[in-house]
């Protein structure tokens, strides 16, 4: 018999903390940088699992890309077409059966090009720039939806004064319509966030709050929320300096690749999983300042 033990070494060949291990595919390499980024600990293919035996001899065995040890969690990174996802998928539903207790998640080409694709990074690398698929909203749905936003926020806070805090730089098409919609005194600033950068690094601030919210009503004014968590390190940094109320409008919600719960008192559409530029949203800083929301065309 086999055990799994046999085939796991001492310690991980690659980690956070350790050694950058040789990755496979440049795309395990762009996520480790992604989850450093984020501040997630990481190791890569730490552990093989045994999975078919016979006469004591090993047949086939799993090892999967990551493993988060903050989530107990294992990592297989796929961005091979769909036959040989089903392939993997078979391994999956084996190590599934064989080892209930392990929790291994299967991120397939789609959700891999989702999340690259937020950084700027093509996982084609082919460097070429995709195309605009459709549009989501034109400019007058968007200026319609937007007057509704400004309306709501006017009557909910009649007779206050409010401070608008922006996410630069995706927020400035939305901010700037947004904020003459809105018939109270508003204060605007803005704060940016540094952006994931393929050689290293952690997420900061790079331009800090630069008026004093305390005992203000605040509004943080985001382009999209998609996994929440800018969005819940940016709530953070404004309740640490004292605001009498915190709210978050959006533009764009995509509800569906929530990581970090986050409270949105104020949303302008909700969206599918699907990538978006336009409006102050970009793809590799371009797109931008096209006047409506749209897709981006991606292979399959
Ligand atoms: P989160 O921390 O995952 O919620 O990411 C939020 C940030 O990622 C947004 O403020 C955007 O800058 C960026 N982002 C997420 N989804 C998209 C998208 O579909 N198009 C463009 N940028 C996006
Ligand atoms: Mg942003």
């Amino acid at each position: 018999m086999v055990r799994s033990a046999v085939l796991s070494p001492p310690a991980p060949p690659g980690s956070s903390a350790g050694p950058r291990p040789r990755f496979a595919h440049e795309s395990e390499a762009e996520f480790a940088r992604i989850l450093t980024f984020y501040g997630i600990d990481w190791q890569y293919e730490p552990r093989s699992f045994p999975l078919r035996e016979a006469n004591g001899q090993l047949l086939e065995a799993f090892t999967p890309d990551f493993y988060l040890p903050g989530y107990d969690q294992y990592l297989e990174l796929t961005t091979l077409r769909q036959s040989l996802a089903t392939y993997k998928n078979r391994k999956l539903r084996l190590m599934r059966e064989r080892y209930p207790d392990i929790n291994v998640k299967l991120l397939n080409r789609r959700d891999l090009f989702a999340l690259l694709a937020k950084f700027g990074i093509d996982p084609r690398g082919s460097g070429d720039v995709p195309q605009i698929d459709r549009v989501l909203f034109d400019e007058e749905t968007i200026a319609e939806r937007v007057a509704e936003l400004g309306i709501r926020i006017s009557e909910d806070y009649a007779g206050r004064e409010i401070v608008l805090v922006g996410v630069l730089r995706g927020v400035t098409c939305f901010m700037a319509d947004l904020m003459r919609t809105i018939t109270l005194p508003v204060r605007v600033d803005f704060l940016a966030l540094s952006s994931y950068q393929p050689e290293g690094g952690t997420l900061r601030f790079t331009k800090p709050l630069e008026e004093d919210i305390a005992g203000q009503d605040v509004i943080v004014v985001e382009d999209i929320v998609d996994t929440g968590m800018s969005l819940h390190r940016l709530l953070q940094y404004i309740r640490r300096r004292d605001p009498a109320s915190v709210r978050v409008c959006t533009l764009l919600d995509k509800r569906a690749r929530r990581v970090a719960d986050a409270p949105i008192e104020y949303t302008g559409f909700a969206i599918d999983d699907e990538f978006v530029v336009g409006y102050g949203l970009d793809y590799q800083q371009q797109y931008r300042n096209l006047p409506f929301v749209a897709t981006l065309k991606r292979q399959s």
